[in-house]
């Protein structure tokens, strides 16, 4: 991402920060949508599961329930008013094994590899999704597993009506720049939805795909394969 969209990213999310909890924790079915997300990553009790891009915190519930007590969740976000909407619910709900870093999700390592990693509705903002991609499934532990959680355009028959309210609401939940785009931001977002999704297709050696929302919502996951080497231990600072 560069300089410029990196920083309209952050003012954008930090000055909707209240508003986007608030939808992320009201939108009826978007619970249901991110059990299924979580679920995707086949997470057992003690793993160690990052989300990139976890904003406000609306993934934390499902991601703790799975690792439990034992286990740790941690968020990563860029934006400062998304993770102080995330450290507020983990204070309040005093999940000692929740934590928050405040990083760059196309940039960060890991002094241990993480069992699992989620990225919802994140990977659209990405310049790079396939690549990134590729980068977070090469930090997994062995038989790590990856899942996104994403809405584009739905390819059904019936997608006329219903890819006309999207692309309403891509405009009105794009950050300032992408009018500078070479094509409408909605194409944009779906080229990188599925850039990703082919990447993470061809590391994983179990997928999962599924389709919700009238073909809106796209949940996939996998195990990411080795490359003929053991997955790299990471250390960082
Ligand atoms: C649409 S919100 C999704 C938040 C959360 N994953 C959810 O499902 O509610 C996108 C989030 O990704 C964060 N984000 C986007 N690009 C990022 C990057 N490169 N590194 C870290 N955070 C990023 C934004 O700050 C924002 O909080």
């Amino acid at each position: 991402m560069s300089r410029d969209a990196t920083a309209a990213a952050q003012q954008f999310y930090g000055r909707w920060a209240d508003f986007y909890d608030f939808l992320a924790r009201s939108t009826p079915g978007l619970g249901d949508l991110r059990a299924r997300a979580a679920d995707a990553l086949a997470l057992d009790p003690g793993d160690t599961v990052v989300e990139m891009g976890c904003g406000t915190g609306a993934n934390f519930p499902h991601l703790r329930e799975r690792v439990g007590p034992t286990g740790r969740v941690v968020g990563v976000d860029f934006t400062q008013g998304m993770l102080g909407r995330a450290r507020d619910r983990i204070e309040r709900e005093d999940w000692r094994n929740v934590h928050c870093v405040r990083a760059d999700a196309t940039e960060i390592e890991f002094r241990e590899a993480p069992d699992a990693i989620l990225a919802t509705f994140v990977v659209g903002m990405l310049a790079d999704p396939a690549a990134e991609v590729e980068r977070w499934a090469d930090r997994l532990a062995p038989g790590g597993r990856l899942a996104l959680l994403d809405a584009a355009q739905t390819t059904r028959w019936f997608g006329w009506p219903v890819n006309r309210a999207f692309r309403g609401l891509v405009v009105a939940s794009s950050p300032s720049g992408t009018e500078a785009y070479d094509a409408p931001p909605w194409t944009v977002l779906d080229d990188r939805v599925a850039a990703a999704r082919r990447a993470l297709r061809a590391r994983a050696d179990e997928t999962t795909h599924s389709e919700h929302a009238l073909g809106v919502v796209r949940i996939t996951g996998g195990r990411v394969a080795r490359r003929g080497r053991s997955a790299r231990r990471v250390q960082f600072g």
